[in-house]
């Protein structure tokens, strides 16, 4: 089950944290792995020599998702590095949380650039080598922010939602083409990014999870794996929640 021995998959943001995690399962399920990064070198080469030391081909590539130029020359480097690939993970994310009453607009543009044209861009040029092959999966991770807002997180909330508006309408441009495209709409999972979370913040934010505690990166990377696989090749324009039932 959920087997992905001959593909590849193309994960943005997988130097640490959840990309990485999505990365590992991946290629513990037999998956080649390429993975955007950026300034974030010493966790990308560490990761890549993981992967590697996994038996499967694994190569990383610096590369600012923001930038619709430059991604799309890492998927070119991609295709000529692998030949072809079958997964896109648009996981690449920042944050910069303040109130709408500091937010400035550099705050707001840098984050909706990373994470929403971030998605967009590599959407954009991966989608021709899908159109052609007649498949693909595009799996974006959004964040139960973007079901339900938050205070503090006006540029985040708003990509986040943008996200889940652009995974349904490329699932009904791209349905007929055999391509599915789904989000992940994490909760509190503990990585490098909650970790900047101050302990009141994570204390309050646990308070209200029915569950009592954070996720683990594995639980996302658990359910990617399994709308990657051809278990799910009838589940399209999806937001599935992973947030020990915050956002019900
Ligand atoms: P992280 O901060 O630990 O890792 C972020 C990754 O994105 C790193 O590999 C970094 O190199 C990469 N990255 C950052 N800016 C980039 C850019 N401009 N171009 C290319 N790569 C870039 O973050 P974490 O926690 O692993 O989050 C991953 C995704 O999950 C993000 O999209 C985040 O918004 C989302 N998420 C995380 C939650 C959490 O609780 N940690 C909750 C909900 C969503």
């Amino acid at each position: 089950m959920f087997e992905l021995t001959g593909k590849t998959a193309v994960i943005t943001g997988a130097s640490r944290g959840i990309g990485k995690a999505i990365a590992v399962k991946f290629a513990s399920q037999g998956a080649n792995i390429a993975f955007l990064h950026y300034m974030d070198e010493e966790n990308a080469v560490a990761t890549e020599k993981e992967l590697n030391e996994m038996g499967i081909k694994a190569k990383g590539y610096e590369c600012n998702v923001a930038d619709f130029e430059a991604s799309k020359a890492a998927v070119e480097q991609i295709l000529e590095d692998f030949g072809e690939f079958h997964i896109l993970v648009n996981n690449a994310g920042i944050t910069r949380d303040m109130l709408l009453l500091k937010m400035g607009e550099s705050d707001f543009d840098a984050v909706i650039s990373v994470n929403l044209k971030g998605a967009f861009n590599m959407s954009k040029h991966v989608y021709q080598h899908f159109m052609k092959k007649r498949r693909g999966r595009i799996i974006n991770i959004s964040s139960i922010v973007g079901l339900t807002g938050n205070a503090g997180q006006v540029n985040y909330s708003s990509a986040k939602a943008g996200m889940i508006g652009m995974t349904k309408s490329i699932a009904k441009e791209l349905g007929s083409r055999n391509v599915t495209v789904n989000a992940i709409a994490p909760g509190f999972i503990k990585t490098d990014m909650t970790d900047k979370m101050t302990e009141k913040a994570r204390e309050a934010a646990l308070e209200a999870v029915p569950m009592k505690r954070m996720g683990q990166v594995e639980d996302i990377a658990n359910t990617a794996l399994f709308l990657a696989s051809d278990e799910a090749s009838y589940i399209t324009g999806e937001v599935i929640r992973i947030d020990g039932g915050l956002a019900m």
